[in-house]
């Protein structure tokens, strides 16, 4: 078993431009990736691009481009995107790189070789927009292919299949031996219900005749590969060490595999719960080294999709210049439960970046490095006498907090991680306000309780820098800056006491300026 994080997101197609679901994954990855740094463990985080298929073809046609150089300008507002948001991957996959190419095309060879493959005419209704064929399982109930397939024409076609069908009672056995295979609970058993009903191969070709821009077949040159399975062996071809030759040595590739992949929930069945187990299990992979998924909900806007003929798609680019990188990704880490759907809402973004960051956070930041100025030329003494000790431990639960923030990162529930913190965080204010460390000052009988007040606040903020430090990175290097720490952060410092006597504070600077709400620009 590996001792490696090794997280991937969904590869995004690049026949649009970024949305804010696309920027929630990819902040979501960065983060658990991130968590995982801050608790010492190796992580490769691996995320990238999508770059094959018909919708591309489609609309490089319409601009008269061809598709390379379509592709490309869209990769590059992915790539720019992630940079602004402080989404740090170890390794991008773009499935035009020649390396993937090749890796797809030594899959299907060996699959090929080894008859997991065979050549088959194919009649029946073809979604354009999903590219894939439909069957009477895909019909509404009024007999209807709905809106969701598009475009859907009759084919008859000679392609090739993927052995499928027959893994059926594998994976049904797979996914009742290992429940958290699929995470959550909920996301599993509708996979168990999809795996029940499966019947059919995949078809894993397409002719070029109609589609040229894929990955060529390397035995039959008239076909080119299926989007979906050139983009879920992204997993493995730019994963560090992966060789789909045979008797491969893949002593390199074992230190990282097997992944958690970080998916929405719309590409759970069939792709990523039905075709990818049974990809790998037809490459030998055992059973243990069938990866996770961790299945992500939606956000919506006011209780719908978001969708280009409602004209509502959110562009995470622009928030992100408006509102700054952090608010942003700290809304899109505190206001969903991961699995669970939510609503975008820019005034909610606002509300909580005010409320939580500007107010709590940043107030108990300014008061306490200014009353430490002001009182103590922000120098701390570390408290002695019983009472105080017993008084800071009773007021302020810094190890409750940071076990319960622990405890919701084994579960990728980052906000209940981001509660644990400002739980801490309001503990603090309140302790000020029912210390009045103000009114202790002006009784030099109590200068040790004055000491222990401002001391253990400090301390807090210390903590509560390393807290957040997955979700706001740059916020809490600036905490720590203005506490005089130096970073790295680590899990095992977010405990109290670790300042020592004598350790000079430096002076408050705003870290988080309170949003004004404007109008959103139309
Ligand atoms: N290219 C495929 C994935 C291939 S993975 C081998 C794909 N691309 S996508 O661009 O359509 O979606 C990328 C990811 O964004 C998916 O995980 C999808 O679920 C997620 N989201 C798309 N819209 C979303 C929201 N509105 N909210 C949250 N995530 C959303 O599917």
């Amino acid at each position: 078993m590996s001792d490696t994080f090794f997280i991937t997101t969904a590869i995004d197609y690049t026949n649009g431009k970024p949305h804010i679901g696309h920027a929630y994954e990819k902040v979501l990855a960065d983060v658990l990736a991130r968590f995982q740094r801050l608790a010492g463990r190796p992580v490769f985080f691996l995320t990238g691009v999508d770059q094959h298929g018909q919708k591309v073809q489609q609309s490089a046609e319409k601009q008269g481009v061809n598709p390379q150089e379509f592709v490309d300008t869209l990769t590059a507002s992915f790539v720019a995107l992630w940079d602004k948001l402080d989404v740090r991957y170890d390794r991008w996959a773009a499935t035009t790189a020649p390396s993937h190419k090749d890796c797809v095309r030594k899959i299907l060879q060996r699959l090929h070789d080894e008859g997991q493959l065979y050549k088959a005419t194919r009649q029946g209704y073809y979604s354009v927009r999903q590219e894939q064929f439909l069957t009477d399982k895909e019909r509404g109930e009024d007999g209807q292919f709905g809106p969701e397939w598009g475009e859907v024409v009759f084919l008859e076609e000679e392609n090739y299949l993927f052995r499928l069908a027959e893994h059926r009672d594998w994976l049904l056995h797979l996914l009742d031996q290992n429940p958290h295979l699929v995470q959550p609970d909920f996301r599993r058993a509708e996979l168990r219900n999809a795996v029940e009903k499966l019947s059919g191969d995949l078809t894993v070709s397409r002719p070029k005749a109609r589609l040229s821009w894929g990955i060529e077949f390397p035995f039959d040159p008239d076909f080119v590969t299926y989007v979906w399975f050139d983009a879920l062996v992204n997993y493995i071809s730019f994963a560090p060490g992966y060789d789909p030759a045979p008797n491969a040595d893949l002593s390199e590739f074992r230190r990282h595999w097997p992944a958690l992949h970080l998916i929405g929930k719309d590409i759970l069945i069939p792709a990523h719960g039905v075709y990818w187990p049974i990809m790998l299990k037809a490459l030998g992979f055992k059973d243990s080294e069938i990866p996770t998924l961790l299945v992500h909900g939606w956000w919506n806007i006011a209780g719908s999709k978001m969708s280009k003929s409602l004209g509502n798609i959110v562009d995470p680019d622009v928030l992100a210049d408006r509102y700054g990188p952090e608010a942003l990704r700290y809304y899109l880490m505190s206001d969903i439960a991961t699995g669970r759907d939510a609503d975008f809402s820019e005034e909610r973004l606002v509300q909580r970046f005010n409320a939580d960051l500007a107010n709590s956070l940043g107030n108990l930041l300014n008061r306490t490095l200014n009353m430490a100025q002001k009182y103590r030329q922000g120098v701390l003494t570390a408290p002695s006498q019983p009472e105080h000790l017993d008084l800071v431990r009773e007021a302020l639960p810094v190890e409750a907090a940071a076990a319960d923030y622990r405890a919701a990162f084994e579960q990728h529930a980052v906000h209940q991680a981001l509660e644990a913190a400002f739980r801490l965080v309001a503990a603090c204010n309140q302790f000020i306000d029912s210390q009045k460390p103000w009114a202790v000052a002006k009784n030099p009988d109590q200068a040790g309780l004055l000491d222990a007040i401002l001391y253990a606040l400090a301390d807090s903020l210390r903590v509560t820098a390393i807290l957040i430090s997955p979700v706001l990175p740059k916020a809490a290097r600036a905490i720590f800056g203005q506490l005089n720490l130096d970073a790295p952060f680590q899990i095992e410092d977010a405990r109290r006491g670790l300042l020592p006597t004598g350790h000079q504070l430096g002076t408050p600077t705003p870290v988080f300026p309170r949003i004004e709400p404007s109008a959103p620009a139309a």
